[in-house]
C-alpha cells in the first residue's frame, strides 16, 4: 500500500485540493501526505477540505508542517521531502512512497498508476518524465546532466532524462537508504533532488523512468531571475558530491521511450526573453570583473564583460560552457554574492545562446543540441579518465622508464586536462 506526499507552498488552492482527491481516489493508495512549508492559505485550504475527501474516498488525508532538519542550509524543498521520508520511515505500513509536485494542472491518478506499475518489476525508484519546452530545464540540462558527465561519466547518471524531477516513486528499501544518509537529511534546500538521484545511483538502486506524455502543466516562469537560487543551490549540491565515487557498474536504469511531443510543448517559450536580457547588464561589481578574469578563458571574460554594455551571447556558446564548469567546480563559494553572481550571468549567456542559435531552428534540432552536448562531453570525459589512469599506471609500474618518478607523473596528470577539469577528481571514478 502506497503513500502519496504533495509538498506545497503557496499554490493554486482548487489545484491542490483537487490533486489531494484524486490521489486518494486511487486503489493503490493507502493516505495522503501533504507536507506544507507554512500555514498559509493553501494549508487552510487542505485542511477545511480534509473531512470531505476522507468521506468520499475512505483515505486518510495527513497535514504535516515541513520540519526543521539540515541545519546547515536554507530550509526549502529538502526539509519538506525529507519530513515526509521521515514519516514514512516511521509508519511501518505504507511500502512506497510517491512525490508529486501539489500544482500539477495535468496530475491525475495515471501518474500513480504508471509508477505503481514499475514498482511491481522491482525497481526501487521510479521517476516521471516527461515532454519539456526546449526552452525550459536549463538547469537540468546545464548543470546537472553536464555536471554528470563530466564527473560520473561512466555511471547511469547522464543518462537520467529528468534528474531533478520532484515526480518519483520510492521503495522502503530506498527510503532506507536516503534517510540513514546524513548528506541527504542535510540538504535541505533545491539540492535535495541532485543528492536523491545521485545516493540512490551510489547506493547502486534500481531506477526506471516512466513517459508521462501529456506533460507537466504548471506554473512557469517569468525572467530567469527567478530560477537564481535554485541555480546556486543545484550547482553547489553537485558540487559538494564532486569528489566522491561510484562503482561504474553500480545500479540499473532503465527508460520507457517517448512519444511525440504535444505541440503545446513544442511552442511554449519557457520564459520571457527580454526581461533576461537585462539580466546581464544588472549587478556588476569590480570583485565580479576581477575573478572573471582570473579564473576563466579569456574569450568568455571579454564576452561576458562586453553583455554588461550591450546585449550579447554568442560567446557563451557549447564550448564555453563546458570550459567553465570546472572552473566554477574548483572555485565557486556558495553565499559567495560576487561568485553566485558569476556563476548565474555566465548561465543566462549560455541559456540565451542556446535559445537564440538553437531554439530559433526548431524544437527538435534545440533538443539535438542538447542531447549532443551531453553525450560529447560524457564521452570526452570519459575518455580522459580512461588515459590518466593508464598514464598513472604506467607511470607507478614503470617509474624510471618513463624517466619520471611515479610521485611526478601522478602530479602532472593532476594538473590541467583538457576540458580544464581536474584530472584528480575525474580519476576517483576510474580508480576503484
Ligand atoms: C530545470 C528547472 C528549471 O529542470 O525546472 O532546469
Amino acid at each position: 500500500m502506497s503513500l502519496v506526499c504533495f509538498p506545497f507552498k503557496e499554490e493554486d488552492v482548487s489545484i491542490v485540493v483537487r490533486n489531494v482527491e484524486y490521489a486518494a481516489q486511487h486503489p493503490r493508495v493507502h493516505a495522503v501526505l501533504c507536507v506544507g512549508y507554512s500555514k498559509g492559505e493553501t494549508w487552510h485550504a487542505i485542511a477545511n477540505s480534509r473531512a470531505g475527501i476522507e468521506a468520499r474516498t475512505g483515505k486518510r488525508v495527513i497535514l504535516l508542517l515541513q520540519k526543521r532538519i539540515g541545519l546547515s542550509l536554507r530550509g526549502g524543498k529538502g526539509d519538506g521531502m525529507n519530513t515526509a521520508l521521515l514519516y514514512f520511515a516511521e509508519n511501518k505500513e505504507y511500502s512506497r512512497l510517491h512525490f508529486y509536485d501539489a500544482d500539477i494542472v495535468s496530475f491525475s491518478g495515471d501518474w500513480i498508476t504508471k509508477a505503481e506499475q514499475s514498482g511491481d518489476l522491482d525497481y526501487d525508484l521510479v521517476r516521471h518524465y516527461f515532454p519539456r519546452s526546449s526552452t525550459d530545464a536549463m538547469i537540468t540540462w546545464l548543470v546537472t546532466k553536464i555536471g554528470f558527465s563530466l564527473i560520473w561519466p561512466n555511471t547511469y547518471l547522464p543518462h537520467v532524462e529528468q534528474p531533478l524531477g520532484g515526480e518519483l516513486m520510492l521503495t522502503r528499501r530506498a527510503v532506507e537508504v536516503l534517510v540513514k544518509d546524513q548528506r541527504v537529511m542535510q540538504q535541505s534546500d533545491w539540492g535535495i533532488d541532485t543528492l536523491y538521484t545521485f545516493v540512490t545511483a551510489q547506493a547502486g538502486l534500481r531506477v526506471s523512468e516512466v513517459y508521462v506524455p501529456e506533460g507537466k502543466v504548471h506554473a512557469l516562469y517569468g525572467g530567469l531571475r527567478d530560477l537564481r537560487t535554485m541555480l546556486v543551490e543545484c550547482f553547489s549540491a553537485l558540487q559538494s558530491l564532486q569528489r566522491e565515487q561510484i562503482h561504474p557498474l553500480a545500479g540499473l536504469h532503465r527508460m520507457e521511450p517517448p512519444k511525440a511531443v504535444p505541440t503545446a510543448v513544442r511552442e511554449k517559450l519557457g520564459y520571457d526573453i527580454e526581461k533576461t536580457l537585462k539580466l546581464l547588464r544588472d549587478n556588476w561589481t569590480p570583485r565580479q570583473r576581477e575573478l572573471l578574469h582570473k579564473h576563466f578563458d579569456s574569450a568568455l571574460a571579454k564576452g561576458l564583460e562586453n553583455s554588461s554594455e550591450w546585449p550579447c551571447w554568442s560567446f557563451a556558446d557549447e564550448e564555453a560552457w563546458v570550459k567553465a564548469y570546472p572552473r566554477f567546480l574548483e572555485h565557486f563559494e556558495k553565499g559567495d554574492d560576487d561568485w553566485e553572481e558569476l556563476l548565474f550571468k555566465i548561465w543566462v549567456a549560455r541559456v540565451l545562446n542556446h535559445t537564440l542559435k538553437n531554439v530559433v531552428r526548431g524544437y527538435d534540432i534545440a533538443l539535438g543540441t542538447l542531447r549532443d552536448l551531453v553525450r560529447d562531453t560524457q564521452h570526452k570525459s570519459a575518455l580522459q579518465i580512461k588515459n590518466a589512469k593508464r598514464a598513472a599506471d604506467i607511470a607507478e609500474k614503470h617509474p624510471l622508464a618513463a624517466g619520471h618518478s611515479a610521485a611526478s607523473i601522478n602530479g602532472r596528470a593532476n594538473k590541467k586536462a583538457k576540458f580544464g577539469v581536474e584530472t584528480e577528481v575525474l580519476c576517483a571514478v576510474a580508480q576503484q
